[in-house]
């Protein structure tokens, strides 16, 4: 028997999505995106916690507005997202830019705008401390623990290319003392898509420790990372667990440490919105080669590239034929690279011409990844509220990707 639709969605809302909309469509669910940023409260208690959504995992702006009215703060990593953050009414100080090689330029505008930088190279903060001696800054550490669910996804360890090497922390002293620098915060983010507290605990206790010479901390940012199960056999992060393991040593830290207005952030993206996501896209190719049932679709690896570049499963629901027969199937997009796959050798209910699949746990790191290549268009997004379904990103037309390429010609 075909498992139900794991997914916020009742299969007709979006079977009625895709006949209003189309495909291929990003249906975002709106309560759910707001029922995990609770959850995750819940779990963070006993000491002063404040969240940032980390905007990279889908920055459309309104699933912006719906952080920003549950209070939520803003991770931003380039001039875009600090921009867009800006121009929605966040105000400065509730954003932390931690741009990656930040240029000079970068580091000017965010501290221009008033927003905090968090910088994870000593160049860049002995540059930031020769044009602003006297400021506050965060510091992004690598505490030499990473995880995540694909090595491309790891950013703290030996190989990391994140974070100044929490054994340089007398250098990063030094520097603050030579420039009058305040060091206000201390961050790290060792990875995305982790499943277990282990993990998090381990490089927490590593950022705490390094913590405790700095004087004057406002906050500790223990950035994101929180997994979500894509496939059917992976079980949730236990977020008991996690509080109970991290949220402990996180009180006793708090009270040595003196300084009870000292928070801790967390800047969770993938657990926020992940789950809350499904990408439509409409059967258009069936096929029996080599042994094997090609099904292409009117999408691809342009428009969700986590199967491509890490080999990320999505599980696949035909809302065409929700009670068909399972049967194996390559389904494919229609890009042409032979790694354009959602799934191989995929157990799907039997897929005729024109149906439509939803490729679930698509909420992050889907549209936020998605790009244009062979000039095909992005696709719509839509989100679903207690009101219902709405068009908040309309799909652009061949025509649009033309025009555009074609106005950058000089006129003759
Ligand atoms: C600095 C920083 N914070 C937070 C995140 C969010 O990670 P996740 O979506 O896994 O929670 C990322 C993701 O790459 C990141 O680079």
């Amino acid at each position: 028997m075909p498992s139900p639709l794991k997914a916020p969605f009742a299969p007709d809302v979006l079977r009625a999505v895709a006949d209003t909309f189309g495909t291929p469509t990003y249906v975002y669910h709106a309560p759910t995106i707001r029922d995990r940023i609770g959850r995750l409260r819940r779990h963070l208690t006993g000491v002063p916690v404040r969240l940032l959504y980390a905007m990279k995992a889908n920055s459309h702006p309104a699933i912006l507005q719906i952080m920003r009215e549950e209070g939520l703060g803003l991770d931003a990593v380039s001039p875009g997202e600090l921009l867009l953050a800006l121009r929605l009414g966040v105000e400065p100080d509730r954003i932390l830019f931690s741009a990656n090689n930040m240029t000079d330029e970068e580091m000017h505008l965010a501290h221009e705008r008033g927003v905090l930088l968090n910088i994870g190279e000593l160049s860049r903060l002995e540059k930031f401390g020769r044009a602003y001696p006297g400021s506050a800054v965060c510091v992004r550490l690598n505490p030499q623990v990473g995880a995540g669910h694909h090595e491309h996804v790891v950013t703290a360890g030996a190989r990391s290319k994140f974070g100044i090497p929490v054994e340089q922390t007398d250098r990063i002293r030094a520097l603050a003392d030579a420039h009058g620098l305040r060091i206000v915060g201390l961050h790290h983010h060792i990875g995305s898509g982790i499943l277990h507290t282990a993990h998090f605990w381990e490089a927490a206790r590593v950022l705490l420790e390094a913590a405790r010479p700095f004087e004057g901390l406002r906050f500790i940012n223990l950035g994101g990372g929180l997994g979500i199960p894509y496939r059917p056999d992976e079980a949730p992060l236990d977020l008991d667990n996690f509080r109970d393991a991290l949220m402990a040593p996180l009180r006793s830290f708090h009270a040595e440490y003196g300084a009870p207005a000292l928070t801790f952030w967390f800047e969770p993206g993938r657990y926020l919105v992940g789950e809350a996501g499904v990408l439509l896209v409409r059967v258009n190719t069936l096929k029996s080669a080599n042994g094997r049932t090609f099904a292409g679709t009117d999408s691809g690896m342009g428009h969700l590239v986590r199967p491509a570049m890490y080999g990320a499963y999505h599980a696949l629901y035909n809302l065409s034929n929700p009670d068909g027969a399972l049967q194996p199937y390559d389904v494919t997009g229609n890009i042409c690279e032979s790694g354009d796959l959602f799934a191989r050798d995929r157990p799907v209910q039997t897929i005729r011409e024109g149906d439509i699949l939803a490729i679930l746990d698509a909420g992050a790191y889907g549209m936020s990844m998605a790009s244009e290549y062979n000039l095909r268009p992005l696709p719509a997004e839509v989100l679903v509220t207690e009101d219902g379904p709405r068009l908040i990103r309309a799909r652009r037309t061949p025509e649009d990707l033309a025009d555009a390429l074609l106005a950058t010609l000089p006129r003759t």
